[in-house]
């Protein structure tokens, strides 16, 4: 496994370019088994570079970038376990160092959810990911359907922008209890964890309405915020279209239910991403499925 920390290093990959596809994972490390299943998936798509830059304009002010969990031999050995070709880790002066002026705007998918009390998230976001994306020129990057709203709001960049890559959207990886691992779940305290919970619970009771018939998003989120009412604050429960992340009075077609809570000192997210005809609901992804992928 190749460790590159500069752009430069990166051109070189030699051999690995020609064995295309060529897959990115991009992480903030902490890396757990969500991070890996990415990385597991990626592997099946072709040879895989994971970056790993806990990247400081994507936090908010008061927002935890400096006490972000930081395990880079960690990281490192996990990667190592799991075949990943070459790593990416740049420091600082390499993703921010010329300057750093330029941005990337998001477009109107960056509206309310992780961007509403968020300002300029995914501008960094988006700045960070487009740098990777110059840097390491993949032909596919694959994202986690748990930060849904991330995946929308970079797809739409790289169709806005033309950017030549596919984007893969892997499933959450969950504990067996229902609770999406996350870096931040090591924040937990042992009350918190059971707390946790209650993103999954939310998201289960939209879902199970919207089984039972139920059509109307008002009635979803009431049902949604009564699970969520056990956090010590609620960031939102809201049901979105997929992809535009439209707000529609009733429910139909490729929806999101997203949730967003704080438990203890964690902020913690969840979603379910559905297809929701008249007759019935069922489980649905946000970007393209692996398989659908043809050889380039
Ligand atoms: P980070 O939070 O480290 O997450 C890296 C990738 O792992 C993201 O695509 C995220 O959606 C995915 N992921 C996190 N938890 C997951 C889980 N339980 N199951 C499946 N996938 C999961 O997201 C970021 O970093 C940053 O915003 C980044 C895209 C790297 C830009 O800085």
């Amino acid at each position: 496994m190749k460790v590159c920390r500069t752009s430069d290093e990166l051109a070189d990959l030699g051999a690995l370019r020609d064995e295309r596809p060529l897959v990115l994972v991009p992480t903030m490390g902490a890396l757990h088994e969500g991070h890996l299943s990415l990385v597991r998936l990626g592997r099946k798509i072709g040879p895989v570079v994971v970056s790993i830059f806990v990247n400081p304009t994507q936090f908010g002010e008061g927002e935890d970038f400096e006490a972000y969990p930081r395990d880079l031999d960690g990281d490192l050995a996990m990667l190592e376990s799991q075949e990943v070709n070459a790593v990416f880790t740049p420091g600082m002066a390499e993703m921010y160092g010329n300057a750093g002026e330029v941005t990337v705007l998001p477009g109107s998918r960056a509206q309310g959810l992780c961007g509403g009390d968020r300002p300029g998230h995914f501008t960094g976001v988006l700045t960070v990911v487009a740098k990777l994306f110059g840097a390491v020129r993949p032909d596919v990057a694959v994202f986690g359907r748990k930060d849904a709203q991330q995946c929308l709001v970079i797809a739409q960049m790289v169709e806005d922008l033309k950017i030549p890559v596919a984007l893969v959207d892997g499933p959450t990886f969950r504990e067996p209890d229902g609770l999406a691992l996350s870096s931040r779940n090591r924040y937990l305290d042992t009350g918190d964890r059971v707390r946790g919970l209650c993103l999954f619970r939310a998201l289960t009771a939209g879902r199970k309405l919207l089984v039972g018939g139920e059509r109307r998003s008002n009635t979803i989120v009431t049902a949604m915020l009564e699970e969520l009412a056990v956090a010590d604050q609620v960031e939102y429960a809201e049901v979105r279209r997929v992809p535009g992340l439209e707000i529609e009075e009733n429910v139909t077609g490729r929806t999101l239910l997203a949730v967003a809570a704080r438990v203890g000192p964690a902020r913690l997210i969840d979603n379910f991403v559905l297809d929701v005809s008249d007759k019935e609901v069922t489980d649905d992804i946000l970007l393209a499925a692996p398989e659908s992928l043809g050889s380039p």
